[in-house]
């Protein structure tokens, strides 16, 4: 077997890296020469370099999805249905390469890496097949001689941008329902994560989607973001990121009046209530605490355990959070990978500082041990006044919060502006009914901390966001009504 250097960088498939972008069905680099280098988050190694265009660069980009709209919109929606699906069936089969690119240039486990390939595939294939479904309606005339009805158009050329934390599936969640619907688009994703997007696009390629249709452009986030906000030929604006970005996104847009989707920050509740089964609490936990090391808008921030069930919550999930291993994310071994970049592991490192000065106790793990490196780390005793209760922590901190009654559990679970995901724990049907109305959230984990998938209406309420990705809700973001008043008949 080769050993974790030798995997490293290992492609079965060496046309999936690339150093350049695709813009109206041709690879190329900034004209400038300019390149942004990608960074292994574990060795700190140089694995790619991509171009950093110009600005003029980014409106040929532009010009070419404006260009690919008319046709793509007037494709069969069949014949654009086939396409996603024969883009679904290279990704799927490239999954290990693709999984490769993600914990080379992202660091997360190879094992969730690959999962990510999966779930982000999930979307081209769930939208393949609701490309057909895109129906109009008619509506009974309040008149004689009327037709009423509505006809479902592509919005137009529309842009993504995307985060570093799941480099591919959050790029397939806007790309596979856009194109589905007739739109054309121009994708911005993650400086430090674009490898894996690059190759998504080597393999759009392959599956046929024409020139035009589907452009990535690298560079300085700000200089695409005012641009792609300020151009009257972008319709929409789809943003997976942080609240601070996606407000000043909606600013920038408002003079051009974009649709938008927006998918922000999280501050997550996990309640554990005492009637919960203790096995699939801690299971919940884990899950939605440590999945991707911690590093989504979903993960768990704030974990509030009823009293009758803390202690022994608190023990047994303590053991497993010891018994998680932190290393290189080619090592088969390995749960937690480095996180992204220093920042990242500060603030984490700054959370539990800031706990254990308002009373917190350490009950697994500790500080950052160097590098990018943030040890799996356990909290109780958090005191609601600990920034971890208010902020997204973004790494693999937990922190324990008790409390008393279901109503006061609800409560300090609402107590954020922040609503994208929330879950909670427990065996009741009075309890699981109570909770499920009483959180204000987009989306509810009742005793799983896994709810991520295709199929379903993934988003936020107030601070969390606008708009649904995924389900066939994800594929109205992409669609204007006609209402078309036919008279004299
Ligand atoms: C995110 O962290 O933004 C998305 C996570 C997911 O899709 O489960």
């Amino acid at each position: 077997m080769a050993s974790v250097a030798t995997m490293r960088g290992h492609l079965t498939n060496s046309s999936l890296l690339r150093s350049d972008v695709l813009i109206d069905g041709k690879w190329k680099g900034a004209a400038s020469g300019a390149k942004i280098d990608v960074e292994d988050p574990f060795t700190g190694q140089i694995v790619g370099s991509i171009p950093s265009l110009a600005a003029d660069e980014v409106h040929g980009a532009i010009a070419a999805a404006e260009t690919a709209f008319i046709p793509w919109s007037r494709e069969m929606n069949r014949h654009r249905g086939a396409l996603l699906r024969r883009w679904y069936e290279l990704v799927m089969a490239n999954q290990e390469d693709l999984a490769r690119l993600i914990t080379l240039e992202n660091g997360k486990p190879l094992k969730e890496a690959r999962a990510e390939i999966a779930y982000g595939a999930a979307f081209i294939e769930y939208y393949a097949d609701e490309a057909g479904r895109i129906f109009g309606e008619t509506i009974p005339p309040l008149v004689p001689g009327r037709q009423l009805l509505v006809e479902r158009e592509p919005v137009g050329v529309c842009a993504a941008i995307t985060p570093w934390n799941f480099p591919m599936a959050m790029l397939t969640r806007k790309i596979a329902p856009a194109l589905a619907a007739g739109c054309t688009m121009l994708i911005k994703p993650a400086s430090q994560t674009p490898l894996s997007a690059l190759a998504l696009l080597v393999l759009a390629e392959e599956a046929g989607i024409p020139a035009g249709v589907l452009n990535i452009v690298t560079g300085k986030a700000s200089m695409i973001g005012d641009i792609l906000t300020a151009s009257p030929v972008i319709r929409k604006i789809s943003f997976t990121g942080s609240t601070e970005i996606g407000a000043q996104l909606m600013a920038k847009s408002a003079p051009t009046i974009k649709r938008l989707s927006l998918e922000l920050g999280g501050n997550a509740p996990l309640l554990i209530f005492d009637d919960a089964d203790i096995d699939l609490a801690i299971e919940t936990a884990m899950v939605a605490k440590f999945r991707n090391s911690g590093q989504s808008c979903v993960a768990a921030n704030r974990i509030y355990v009823q009293r009758g069930i803390h202690d022994t919550f608190v023990k047994a999930f303590g053991d497993r959070v010891r018994a998680m291993s932190l290393g290189d994310g080619f090592d088969p071994a390995t749960d937690i990978g480095p996180l992204i970049d220093e920042a990242g592991v500060a603030k984490v490192d700054e959370h539990l500082e800031d706990a254990l000065s308002h009373g917190a106790e350490i009950v697994a793990g500790g500080k950052s041990q160097g590098g990018h490196m943030s040890p799996p780390t356990l909290v109780s005793g958090v005191s609601s006044k600990a920034a971890l209760t208010r902020e997204e922590t973004f790494g693999p901190l937990a922190g324990v919060i008790q409390f008393e009654t279901i109503d006061e559990g609800i409560r300090l679970a609402n107590d954020t502006p922040f609503g994208l995901a929330a879950y909670f724990c427990s065996s009741s049907p009075a309890t699981i009914a109570k909770a499920s109305r009483g959180i204000e959230s987009g989306m509810v984990g009742i005793n799983t901390g896994l709810i991520s998938t295709a199929v379903v209406p993934f988003g936020g309420v107030k601070m969390s966001g606008l708009g649904r990705e995924g389900s066939r809700y994800g594929l109205d973001e992409y669609l204007n009504m006609k209402y078309i008043c036919h008279a004299g008949l």
